[in-house]
């Protein structure tokens, strides 16, 4: 048979390249985003009793209730913003289902979708898949910050939708409060909608706040969030995630969901309906992975490698221009095939590959492996690169 693909520049992606090399050359794995020790044996428990009694039917198409219930609670006692559980929430396969299912429910053809590049690498192709056009906005190092005059120059008759994502996998940059005032100005002003993909919401150091879009009353009246529990919660392969949004939205969003996946695995609902209710379960990750972050920057401080403290996520940019001339895809093969460390080069999130010299580690990681990882890389030069 002869078939034509529908997607023919889709590509694997970084994460499924890096992991396998990594597989291959028994290579330390700091390129994907999750981590290497368990989540919590209490969750786990949860997830059996509920098996044991019984939760292995089809959920409700938007959720657990109980569970929706306590995600309203953790977001009005967080950000003083209330979504109605019964029509404003719903459960995902992972954040990336819900950002697949927002996009699907939005993106007419020839819509134009602003994204700011490094992007995290699913949404450009979903607005394709869709015949939307993205209109990238690149960031750049050392701090990534964004300009909204150049934003609002790239806004069009066109434009639907603005894809952020805060804190900001790859580079650990974070929107401020006046960051998202602008958004809110913008949106208002062109009457467009938001895509705020918050999956490392409770990932952010050095005592700043995360400014979640459902903080501001205007944003929040046109934003679908995104969030992962994986992230949160140390089981990304779990894949359980939300959205929320204004009823008038999640009604769009719910009509795709029931026929995407109709309903998510229903005894991990179960389970966090349970842990979720404790805020302790989620407060304290910021405190431990910023140790993680700590640990991972004190043991390469005397490293050729050119860091900038991370602001949120479990991600670190790793500038290599001292050691090599080498463009990032290049640097970051010889690094995993000679040295033995997986990392991921970051041109890949950005507009025409644009090469920073910057790679991406993931420290989300055992100190154990931190440490066998740093020790080969701190110890990395121009003279044996
Ligand atoms: C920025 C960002 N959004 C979404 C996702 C996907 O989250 P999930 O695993 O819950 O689908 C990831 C995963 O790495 C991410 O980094």
């Amino acid at each position: 048979m002869s078939f034509q693909s529908k997607t023919p520049n889709f590509t694997d992606s970084i994460f499924t390249v890096m992991g396998k090399m990594a597989l291959e050359h028994d290579a330390i794995n700091l390129s994907q985003g999750f981590p290497n020790f368990p989540s919590d044996p209490v969750l786990i428990a949860l997830v059996d009793q509920a098996m044991a009694d019984g939760y292995n039917q089809y959920a409700p198409m938007a959720g657990d209730m109980d569970l929706r219930n306590a995600i309203e609670h953790k977001i009005e006692s967080l950000h003083s913003h209330r979504y109605d559980p019964s029509s404003e929430i719903t459960l995902t396969v992972g954040a990336t289902q819900a950002i697949f299912t927002t996009i699907a429910a939005t993106i007419r053809s020839g819509d134009e979708v602003i994204i700011f590049t490094p992007a995290y690498d699913c949404y450009a192709p979903t607005v394709e898949l869709f015949g939307g056009k993205i209109v990238p906005i690149q960031l750049h190092p050392p701090h990534f910050n964004v300009n909204w005059d150049t934003v609002a120059n790239n806004i069009s008759e066109k434009t639907k939708l603005i894809i952020i994502n805060t804190p900001h996998n790859p580079t650990g940059m974070i929107f401020s409060k006046e960051d998202m005032l602008q958004l809110q100005d913008l949106a208002v002003k062109h009457n467009l909608l938001v895509l705020s993909d918050e999956v490392y919401e409770h990932i952010i150091f050095d005592g700043e706040e995360h400014q979640s879009a459902a903080r501001f009353p205007e944003l929040a009246a046109r934003s679908f969030i995104t969030a992962s529990f994986g992230k949160t919660f140390h089981n990304t392969g779990w894949k359980i995630g939300y959205c929320t949004a204004p009823e008038f939205l999640m009604k769009e969003f719910q009509k795709v969901h029931q026929f995407v996946v109709f309903c998510v695995n229903h005894p991990t609902q179960i389970a966090l309906s349970t842990y979720l209710k404790d805020e302790e379960n989620y407060l304290h990750l910021a405190d431990f992975y910023q140790q993680k972050r700590d640990l991972f920057l004190n043991l390469m401080k005397d490293s050729r490698f050119k860091m900038i403290p991370t602001k949120g996520t479990y991600f670190q940019i790793l500038d290599y221009s001292a050691i090599s001339d080498s463009n990032d895809i290049e640097f970051s093969e010889r690094l995993l095939k000679t040295h033995g460390v997986a990392t991921i080069p970051t041109s890949v999130f950005n507009v025409g590959n644009q090469d920073f010299k910057q790679i991406r580690v993931c420290f989300a990681k055992t100190d154990a492996t931190l440490a066998r990882a740093t020790a080969i890389l701190k110890n990395i030069s121009k003279e044996n690169f």
